[in-house]
C-alpha cells in the first residue's frame, strides 16, 4: 500500500477506550505496514495530567492486549516515537495554547482532529481549536458516534461544528462502514449484474439484519445507560447496513453518489408512530445468565447502571421501505448485548416456487436464502434446494458456500485502519453526511417517543439467549422466523 501524506493527528479523548483499544492499534498497524511517514505525529489529548512516559505505558498495555500476537516490542518503540500526550481540558480555551505551539510551522500538513469524546463536547472543542488558530484549510475533523441523542441535539452539534469546519471537512464515523465485509456487500451488489434483477419485491420475501454481541456493557455503563441499544446500534450501524442492502445502484462510487442513494432509503423508511411501537418493535434488557457457559451478571448489576434503569440492551423491529422496489418487503432488524453468539448477519429470503411440482420439503423456510455473514467470519452462502440422493424426488436445503477469509487468505484491515487512512487521504465515501444523520434520527426519535408514551419497558431476557420471546413473536406474526430459529 502506498505511503500516506505526512499528517498530524490529534486524538481527543486520548485516554479513553476507543483511542487506546482501537485508534492507536490501527495506527500502529499502518505504521508497521510502512504506510505512515516518520514525519507524521499522533497526539493523545486528555484532561488527565500525565507525563509522556505514563501515557506511553497506558496505551502500550491496551495495545498489547488488543493486538495480541501482532504486538511487537521493536515496532511499538518505533511507532511510539510519533506519539505524544498533551493535557487539555476540552472546555477550557486557555489550555489550547499548548496546541498552537506544537502545530506551528506545520500548516501545510494534513491535520486531523479526531473527537472521541461525548458529542456534547464537540462544539466546545471546535470553537476552542478555532480560537487557538489551529484550524487550517487542510484540517479535517472526525466525529465519533453517536452524534447527539435525538434530531434536535444532533442538529445543534452539526451547526456548531459546521460553523468552524466545512461539510467537506467533516468525517462522521460509523465504523461498520469501514468493515471489509460491508465493503464486500457493496461488491456483491454492485460488482455483479446477477443479483440486481432479483433484488426487489416479488422475488425477495423479507430481509433480516442481525448484529448480536456476546459482550455486555463492559466499562461503559455510564455512557450506555443514557444511550441504549436503539441509539447505540440501530440509529447508526443497523440503519447503515439496511441502506447498503436496500439502496439503488449509485451512478459512481463517488462519496456523494453513494450517500445520495443511502439518504433516499432513510427518507423512504415508513415512520413507526404511536401504537406501531407496540406491534413492530421489541425492547429487551438482559438479566443474569451465562454466555458460553460463563455466568454473567444482569444489566442492572453492572457497574454505573441506575438501580431501576429501563435502558434497553436489545431491540428488534420491523422496518418497511416505501418505494417501488421494496413495497411490501419487511426488513427485520435485531441487535442486542449478551446474546448467545457474536454474529453480524444479513439474510435475504427469496420467494418459493409459485407452484411446487415436487414433494415439499419439511423445511422450505431454510432454503431460498442468501446469507451474508459479516462477523465473526466473512462468508456468503446461498441455500438452495437440491435433490436428496436416492429414490424419489425429495428436496433438501444445501449450501453454496463461500468463505472469504479462506479464499483470500489475508488479514482484512480493521475498520478503523481503513477509516483513519481515508481521513488522511481525504476520502469521504465511508462517512455519514449531515443529511443522512438527520434522516436516521428522524426515523429513530418517534420510536423512543412511542416507548415513552405507552410506557413500553424492556422485556427481560436471559443473558446468553437470543433475546426476549417477543422478538420471535414479532417476526412470527408475519409467518417467518429468525435465521437461528430455522
Ligand atoms: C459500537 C457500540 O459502536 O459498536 C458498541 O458503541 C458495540 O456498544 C460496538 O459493542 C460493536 O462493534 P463491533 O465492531 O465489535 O461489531
Amino acid at each position: 500500500m502506498a505511503q500516506l501524506p505526512t499528517f498530524d493527528m490529534l486524538l481527543f479523548g486520548g485516554t479513553g477506550d476507543l483511542v487506546t483499544r482501537k485508534l492507536l492499534p490501527a495506527l500502529y498497524r499502518r505504521h508497521a505496514a510502512g504506510q505512515v511517514s516518520e514525519e507524521s505525529r499522533v497526539f493523545g489529548i486528555g484532561r488527565k495530567s500525565l507525563t509522556r512516559g505514563e501515557y506511553f505505558a497506558l496505551v502500550q498495555s491496551a495495545c498489547r492486549e488488543f493486538l495480541g500476537k501482532e504486538f511487537d516490542a521493536a515496532r511499538w518503540e518505533a511507532f511510539g516515537r510519533l506519539l505524544q500526550y498533551v493535557r487539555v481540558d476540552a472546555s477550557n480555551g486557555a489550555d489550547y495554547a499548548a496546541l498552537t505551539d506544537l502545530l506551528a510551522g506545520r500548516e501545510q500538513i494534513v491535520r486531523i482532529f479526531f473527537f472521541s469524546t461525548a458529542s456534547n463536547l464537540f462544539a466546545d472543542i471546535s470553537q476552542n481549536l478555532a480560537g487557538a488558530g489551529v484550524v487550517t484549510p487542510l484540517s479535517r475533523v472526525v466525529l465519533e458516534k453517536p452524534l447527539g441523542n435525538d434530531v434536535a441535539s444532533a442538529d445543534l452539534i452539526n451547526q456548531q461544528v459546521g460553523a468552524i469546519f466545512a461539510e467537506t471537512r467533516i468525517y462522521r464515523i460509523d465504523h461498520y462502514l469501514g468493515k471489509e465485509a460491508v465493503q464486500n456487500l457493496m461488491a456483491l451488489r454492485f460488482g455483479n449484474a446477477l443479483f440486481e434483477p432479483l433484488w426487489r419485491r416479488g422475488l425477495i420475501r423479507h430481509v433480516q439484519i442481525t448484529v448480536a454481541e456476546e459482550l455486555g456493557v463492559e466499562r461503559r455503563g455510564q455512557f450506555y445507560d443514557t444511550t441504549g441499544a436503539l441509539r447505540d446500534m440501530v440509529q447508526n450501524h443497523l440503519l447503515q447496513l439496511l441502506c447498503i442492502m436496500a439502496m439503488e445502484p449509485p451512478a459512481s462510487s463517488d462519496p456523494d453518489a453513494v450517500r445520495d442513494e443511502k439518504l433516499k432509503v432513510l427518507r423512504a423508511l415508513r415512520p413507526l408512530r404511536d401504537r406501531d411501537v407496540l406491534t413492530k418493535t421489541v425492547r429487551g434488557q438482559y438479566k443474569a445468565g451465562a454466555v458460553r457457559g460463563v455466568p454473567v451478571p444482569g444489566y442492572l448489576e453492572e457497574a454505573d447502571i441506575a438501580a431501576h434503569s429501563t435502558t434497553e440492551t436489545f431491540v428488534a423491529l420491523k422496518a418497511e421501505i416505501d418505494t417501488w422496489r421494496w413495497a411490501g418487503v419487511p426488513f427485520y432488524l435485531r441487535t442486542g448485548k449478551r446474546l448467545q453468539d457474536r454474529l453480524t448477519e444479513l439474510v435475504v429470503t427469496f420467494d418459493e416456487v409459485p407452484h411446487p411440482i415436487f414433494e415439499k420439503p419439511p423445511t422450505t423456510q431454510a432454503a431460498n436464502l442468501l446469507v451474508i455473514r459479516l462477523q465473526p467470519d466473512e462468508s456468503i452462502t446461498l441455500t438452495i434446494l437440491a435433490k436428496n440422493p436416492g429414490e424419489g424426488m425429495r428436496l433438501k436445503p444445501v449450501d453454496l458456500a463461500l468463505d472469504l477469509g479462506e479464499t483470500f487468505k489475508t488479514r482484512s484491515l480493521d475498520a478503523y485502519e481503513r477509516l483513519l487512512m481515508d481521513t488522511v487521504k481525504g476520502n469521504l465515501t465511508l462517512f455519514m453526511r449531515r443529511d443522512e444523520l438527520d434522516a436516521a434520527w428522524r426515523w429513530i426519535d418517534p420510536i423512543r417517543a412511542g416507548w415513552d408514551q405507552y410506557d413500553e419497558r424492556p422485556k427481560a431476557y436471559v443473558a446468553g439467549s437470543w433475546g426476549p420471546a417477543a422478538s420471535s413473536a414479532l417476526i412470527g406474526r408475519d409467518g417467518y422466523a429468525w435465521h437461528d430459529e430455522l
